[in-house]
């Protein structure tokens, strides 16, 4: 089948790839010229697992092709998907103008029927205006099409393999032609057994709201435990394999640390409450998720502030960071914690000496303008002459770390796990005042 991805960002670049992978034809477009020739010199623009292998070997073999011009793109695709941005605007609520854009411009071009797919995660009814968008662009020309809500649920860090093998294909559709032509396509990504759910457009668009908002809610419900372990002495390590064994709980998404953030927690949980707001409803639950969150991205600094507050203060102090992404294996720094994190702490006066694997390039686009931060080759360059270290980013190379060599350069004893790696019996042996997230005590077992 022929098919047109418009937005070749994380999910239309992994979407439009694992297709031609499938032996789709797909033609990959964006209005971002920079990044189609970047393609088109085979440099792939983002970090992901897997993707750049997989984009050179379906360009070579005809399948994955990357342009900036829609009538090249709609002209031979079927299926045309917009997986462009949906970002926040001031108020919380989703701005769909990337979207109403790309539809305009794919309507311009249309010259016979199309399955128009929203894959951006919209405000439920967006399909409908998006149909409503191509009709005023179409303007009185009779051009059938149909508009339908195809949710994306990959994760950045195993984007590839999750789109390979999604756990389900969710299809909005108000009509079979449309669904049976999604169906078909998709077809190849669930021959072992069927996880196409096809329901109607409203609550596909939904569905994609609502997961997300539960996996936000999970890790805001844990940060709140941890907070109440850390003061009743309970560990929140112990309290999660205790709850996650009970098979209706499970063991995702129940780990404390220094708060989600990415490029969609926080954004869908917003215009979920805005579009909750909107439609009449009280949303105190999602309320509640975004105010731990915010709390929760300031522990790991009110955590130093105190820590350092009997050894001078933090002016002067020198902070290593470990990690800038808001996840492992990826380079996405959007509403990272790290980033507010370093913030914080230059606020009060400290420098710090920064490292991640992949992620140093997005976040200099942000924090490049700020004093006092060193971009540093590798973990051990970031703790040279540091009095701590801070751990945001769980990146699996931190994991069984050397720590003699470190622990030799540094100047002070202090670390700090903001996604509780550690276990701080052996911290403590090596030598470290290693303070975690919901673990009682620590701030008082330290030396002095
Ligand atoms: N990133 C994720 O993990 C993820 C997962 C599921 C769903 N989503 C949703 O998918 C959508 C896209 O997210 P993303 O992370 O891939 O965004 P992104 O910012 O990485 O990429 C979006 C791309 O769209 C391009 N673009 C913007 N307007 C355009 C237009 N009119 N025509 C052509 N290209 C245009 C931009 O230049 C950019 O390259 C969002 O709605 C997001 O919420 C994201």
């Amino acid at each position: 089948m022929d098919i047109l991805v418009v937005g070749t960002g994380y999910v239309g670049l992994v979407t439009g790839t694992c297709f031609a992978t499938m032996g789709h034809h797909v033609t990959c477009l964006d209005i971002n010229k920079e990044k189609i020739a970047k393609l088109l010199k085979g440099e792939i623009p983002i970090y992901e697992p897997g993707l750049e292998e997989l984009v050179k070997r379906n360009v070579q073999q005809g399948r994955l092709h990357f342009t900036t011009d829609y009538a090249i793109g709609v002209k031979s695709a079927l299926v045309c998907f917009i997986a462009v941005p949906t970002p926040s605007r001031e108020d919380g609520s989703c701005d769909t103008s990337y979207v109403e854009a790309a539809a305009r411009q794919i309507a311009a071009h249309l010259d016979g029927y199309r399955v128009i797919v929203n894959k951006s995660t919209v405000p439920v009814g967006t399909a409908y205006r998006v149909a409503e968008v191509i009709r005023e662009e179409l303007a009185g020309r009779e051009i059938p099409f149909d508009v339908v809500s195809n949710p994306e649920f990959l994760k950045e860090g195993s984007a590839v393999q999750d789109c390979l093998k999604p756990d389900r294909i969710i299809i909005g559709a108000d009509n079979a032609r449309a669904a049976d032509i999604l169906k078909e396509l998709y077809s190849a990504f669930t021959l072992s057994h069927d996880r196409i759910l096809t329901m109607d457009i409203l609550s596909a668009e939904m569905t994609k709201y609502a997961a997300n908002a539960m996996l936000a809610l999970r890790i805001s419900f844990m940060n709140e435990i941890a907070s109440i372990c850390k003061l009743v002495g309970a560990n929140v390590n112990e309290v999660r394999k205790g709850i996650g064994s009970d098979q209706r709980i499970g063991y995702s998404f129940l780990y404390a640390g220094a708060g989600y953030g990415g490029s969609c927690f926080p954004k869908d949980v917003q215009a979920l409450r805005e579009m909750a707001k909107k439609a009449g409803a009280d949303p105190l639950l999602l309320e509640a998720t975004e105010e731990v969150n915010r709390r929760q991205k300031k522990v790991l600094a009110a955590n130093m502030i105190q820590y350092f507050s009997k050894r001078g203060g933090l002016k002067g102090k020198t902070v290593a960071v470990w990690g800038l992404a808001f996840k492992p294996d990826t380079d996405d720094v959007r509403e990272a914690p790290a980033l507010s994190f370093i913030e914080d702490l230059i606020a009060q006066g400290a420098s710090v000496r920064v490292f991640d694997p992949v992620a140093i390039p997005n976040a200099q686009k942000i924090l490049g303008h700020m004093p006092n931060i060193l971009w540093c080759k590798d973990e051990f360059e970031a703790a040279s002459g540091a009095d701590a270290i801070a751990l945001l980013t769980e990146w699996k190379q931190f994991r069984f770390i050397d720590f003699q060599p470190i622990q030799e350069q540094m100047k002070g004893i202090a670390f700090f796990d903001g996604r509780n790696q550690y276990k701080p019996l052996e911290m403590k042996k090596r030598g470290f005042d290693y303070i975690s997230i919901g673990i009682p005590d620590q701030l008082q077992k330290v030396s002095s």
